[in-house]
């Protein structure tokens, strides 16, 4: 129950909630109390039994009673049976009415702290989703994160729930019965109360068994989820190599081990209802065997009174079972919260320093000193040493994963490095506020990214406030303006999920203009161009140019052409600078640049 508790704080503004609930809770008992305890009179009514006179009454209950009673008798003598069979009955469903209007009252007031918990957990772990940093999701499954984010959320609303009934309810119901049992007969009660730890005791036996199977099923379930997102992102492909039938087949596999494992997990928890049950109706059995004997044996203590008592004994059993089933759940909760918490409580080291520098000019340069980095095990940049000028243009070309993203990625702190350092200005970037830091660049990465938003919102991403007008104008400068244009709502078009519905260009001159809109000190282009035609790539090349004209880019292309006229160029090969200086001068020194230049028939 440790990780469960953990996040018990969540409840806490909702406490006015809980009070209300126990308050309607509390008059529900008492309803349901009342409405069996009427059974008494109406049985005493049917068996003509009705008590002449009653002992003086001594404390309030008694006093209800005895008038209620003299209600009954004035009936019973001035009309017939009937009316007075009527006058009970018609109290029977007042008292009904009232239970459960108070138990629906009571489920009212707690919606707020049932969904409020998940809406607060949900928020949290999104936001916790946005801090942490990419290298904290490159060993993680997508769908593994979703299923934290849905099922074991799901799971947290039903303990909550579980919790208060187990906390308040059930204990008060189980404990008002007793109360009025001890009333009706001391020494039977006494009796049941002995009987009662023997039966709970087994059923907490039964909860904890549950325990293990179920965890491994909701690691399992973000498994499949992952599963399913590939297939559903990975479909154009999957068909174009008729690789369907190898898909389904491996997925199907996942899922009958999913179904497996859930047939374990649900056989175990259906016993639990079954086995109390059972234990129930023994304890029934052995109730109604001792208790008939004190019947036989005891004038004041009628059939009436007996079978009112069963009635009430049996209002013990159904919260005993939920009992049960609470702490079967609330041991799947702890699983779940666990699995929360993992994320929730994930270090991030990537966080603004203490005592940040702010603010950096940036007028001087961007430093990389000895730079050394990798993604996990082995190093990927083996001691870059590099320096991208204020205002100039360096290019990064290399084979691919010779590590040009990876430095990209390492200027915005997406990643820290291992050994060395990046500084600007001679500030060390971790010294820096991530805001601060971020603020200075736009980035135009790989894969355009878009989100489910309309084009504005998309193109205004770093620049919320922007107007019409000047997202209209970095959409001309990115050559994008003519096809936004021709949609059918123009800027206020929605972009579907990742943008399937625009092709691979527009897509990129979209995340292009956004970076225009956003006109920072430092552009970052990786592959800007390279899913444009080779005349939009030029009309976008001559945009980009003149953006970069008075500001300073880090360039990383395949196209050589593109990056010649850099101040500076930089030749990667497998984490090393191989070389580096203008186009002019690494043709005339003949190295793996005048090859790759010769290879691309420059
Ligand atoms: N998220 C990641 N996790 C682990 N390894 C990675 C990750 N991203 C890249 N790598 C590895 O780092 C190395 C350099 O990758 P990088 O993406 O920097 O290459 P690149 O020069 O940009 O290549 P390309 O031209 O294909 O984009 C590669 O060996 C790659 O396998
Ligand atoms: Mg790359």
């Amino acid at each position: 129950m440790r990780s469960y508790k953990k996040l018990w704080p969540y409840a806490k503004p909702y406490s006015s909630s809980v009070a209300l609930h126990i308050f309607f809770n509390l008059l529900a008992i008492v309803f349901a109390l009342v409405s069996i305890g009427l059974v008494v009179p109406v049985l005493q009514i049917i068996f003509e039994n009705t008590p002449k006179e009653l002992a003086e009454p001594t404390w309030f209950v008694d006093r209800v009673k005895v008038w209620f009673y003299a209600q009954i008798q004035e009936r019973v003598s001035e009309t017939s049976q009937g009316g007075a069979l009527f006058l009970v009955v018609v109290f029977v469903i007042v008292a009904f009415v009232f239970k459960n209007f108070f138990r629906y009252l009571a489920m009212y007031v707690i919606a707020p702290l049932r969904n409020g918990i998940t809406r607060d957990l949900r928020n949290d772990l999104h936001k916790k989703v946005l801090a942490l940093p990419l290298g904290y999701f490159s060993d993680r499954k997508k769908g593994d994160i979703i299923s934290r984010l849905t099922s074991d959320l799901k799971e947290i609303e039903w303990a909550a729930m579980m919790t208060i009934e187990l906390l308040f309810r059930e204990p008060i119901m189980i404990l008002a019965s007793l109360g009025v049992l001890l009333y009706m007969n001391a020494k039977l009660t006494l009796f049941v109360l002995v009987m009662l730890p023997v039966a709970s005791f087994i059923i907490t036996r039964v909860g904890r068994s549950l325990k293990k199977s179920s965890k491994s099923a909701q690691e399992f379930m973000g498994e499949l989820i992952a599963r399913i997102d590939e297939t559903v992102g990975g479909l154009r492909i999957l068909k174009a190599f008729n690789a369907e039938d190898h898909k389904q087949k491996t997925f199907s596999q996942a899922n009958n081990r999913y179904y497996q494992m859930m047939n374990r997990v649900l056989r175990r928890s259906d016993m639990a209802s079954p086995l109390s049950e059972a234990l129930g109706a023994s304890i029934m059995a052995v109730v109604i065997w001792f208790g008939g004997q004190i019947v036989m044996s005891t004038p004041s203590f009628g059939a009436e009174q007996f079978i009112a008592y069963i009635l009430f004994f049996y209002q013990i059993i159904p919260p005993a079972k939920s009992l049960s089933r609470a702490s079967f759940h609330l041991q799947r909760a702890d699983a779940a919260s666990r699995r929360i918490l993992e994320v929730l409580e994930a270090k991030n080291d990537i966080v603004d320093p203490e005592t940040p520098v702010s603010p950096v000019a940036f007028e001087r340069d961007i430093r990389f000193s000895k730079v050394v980095f990798g993604y996990g095990d082995g190093a990927v940049l083996h001691g870059i040493d590099l320096q991208i000028p204020a205002g100039k243009t360096v290019a990064l070309v290399g084979l691919s994963g010779s590590g040009k993203t990876s430095i990209a990625n390492l200027i915005p702190r997406f990643y820290d490095v291992d050994r060395g350092e990046i500084t600007i200005d001679g500030v060390d970037i971790r010294q820096m506020k991530l805001k601060e830091l971020r603020g200075l660049m736009g980035i135009v990465g790989q894969e355009a990214i878009l989100f489910n938003d309309t084009v504005h919102a998309n193109i205004a991403l770093g620049k919320p406030n922007a107007s019409r007008g000047e997202v209209e104008e970095a959409a001309r400068v990115a050559h994008a303006y003519d096809f936004i244009a021709e949609l059918p709502e123009g800027f206020d078009a929605n972009i579907g999920d990742l943008g399937m519905k625009l092709s691979g260009g527009q897509r990129q001159r979209l995340s292009i203009a956004r970076a225009i809109l956003k006109n920072p000190p430092l552009l970052i282009l990786d592959e800007a161009t390279s899913a444009l035609d080779t005349e939009s790539e030029r009309l976008v090349q001559d945009a980009l140019n003149a953006l970069m004209k008075d500001r300073t880019a880090l360039v990383i292309a395949h196209r050589l052409s593109t990056v010649r006229f850099a101040d500076l160029i930089v030749v990667l090969d497998q984490g090393r600078i191989l070389e580096q200086g203008t186009h002019e001068s690494l043709i005339s020194a003949g190295g793996q640049y005048s090859k790759l230049w010769s290879l691309q028939g420059g």
